[in-house]
């Protein structure tokens, strides 16, 4: 693993910055993601945005980049930070963070998200006390090993509904502590140090590849037993399907969990470590670049508050995916089968 190199950075310089937070600030946030919030949004992003900002953001539309950092963004004042589903306005004086994340992704494609993984359109990611050892954002004793995020939901017989990409904006970390990182595996990299034969294993259906944790008590269908590829398409362009995290994917021969293995070791090889400090905005192509985030003690403030606050928001293609889900909202959805509320 190695720290993050620049190529694919951006920095807004202080006269950009505030230049988008005055046109950004007072944008009323709609959670549900509401046509006429996301087209407001694109047509002040069009007009507003620096031209270098928008070429970089309508290249990520090609689909060839890794992923892709920002920074200098504005952001709100933060002073807390949430639990659960509780607004984020009781913890900074505004949604700019919102209005600014749900710009950035409309313009590379469609923002949504899944009820059970978020209620609003833009997802708060603190470490909960309640949630130490759960294999999702909001855990942090455990280490989220490189995934592909929901990658089982690209054999989902409803459609392919995992995220195009997801961006990440960090709102708040502890002032005394480092990290902890998010890494970023460029599968194209790895595959690039693996052997043919190998290459050949990963792309034969010899692995059962299990949803994330929250999606299986929220889905009647059960695929556990089908076997899939996890590698597919031109190896400059791949489609990788893989989670690395405990019980997630099983290769189901001594040679497939040969390959598998190696496949790690060179993904772990070509890392690279990102630190989401406030202000800071990461794209990550969920087609073939892995992310993990390792784990970490959570540092709190002297109310008790989380220090680390990192927003996200999915994309996808287009919402024609998600034909077959119930809406919560107009770009929240439900797989169907679930009785939370
Ligand atoms: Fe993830």
């Amino acid at each position: 693993m190695s720290e993050e190199i620049a190529p694919q950075n951006l920095r807004l310089t202080k006269l950009e910055a505030n230049k988008i937070k005055i046109v950004f600030s007072d944008i009323p946030y709609k959670p549900y993601g509401d046509q006429s919030y996301i087209k407001q949004l694109r047509i002040l992003a069009y007009k507003h945005f620096p031209d270098r900002l928008l070429t970089t953001l309508e290249d990520l539309k090609g689909n060839s980049s890794s992923y892709c950092i920002f920074d200098n963004l504005p952001i709100d004042d933060v002073f807390g930070s949430p639990t659960g589903d509780v607004d984020s306005i009781n913890f900074k004086n505004g949604y700019l963070s919102e209005n600014i994340i749900l710009a950035f992704a409309s313009i590379v494609a469609e923002p949504y998200s899944i009820h059970f993984e978020g209620k609003k359109i833009v997802n708060d990611l603190t470490p909960h006390p309640e949630s130490t050892n759960e294999y999702t954002g909001l855990g942090s004793k455990v280490e989220l090993d490189f995934h592909i995020e929901n990658a089982a939901q690209v054999y989902d017989s409803r459609g392919d509904t995992s995220p195009l990409a997801l961006f990440l904006l960090g709102l708040r970390s502890d002032p005394d502590v480092i990290g902890p990182k998010t890494y970023v595996a460029d599968s194209r990299e790895a595959l690039k140090r693996m052997t043919a034969a190998d290459i050949k294993l990963l792309s034969e259906k010899k692995f059962i590849i299990r949803q994330p944790y929250r999606w299986r008590s929220h889905d009647s269908e059960n695929r556990d037993t089908v076997l899939h590829s996890v590698l597919s398409g031109p190896m400059d362009q791949p489609r990788v399907t893989i989670a690395f995290y405990p019980d997630m994917v099983i290769p189901v021969s001594k040679e497939a969990k040969t390959a598998y293995d190696n496949f790690y070791e060179h993904l772990y090889d070509v890392a690279i470590g990102v630190d989401i400090q406030p202000g800071r905005l990461v794209f990550v192509n969920n087609r073939f670049t892995l992310h993990s985030r390792e784990k970490f003690t959570p540092t709190f403030d002297k109310d008790g508050m989380p220090y680390r606050w990192v927003q996200r928001v999915f994309v996808t293609d287009s919402l024609w995916s998600f034909r077959s889900f119930h809406k919560q909202g107009e770009r929240i959805f439900d797989p169907g089968f679930s009785t939370v509320k």
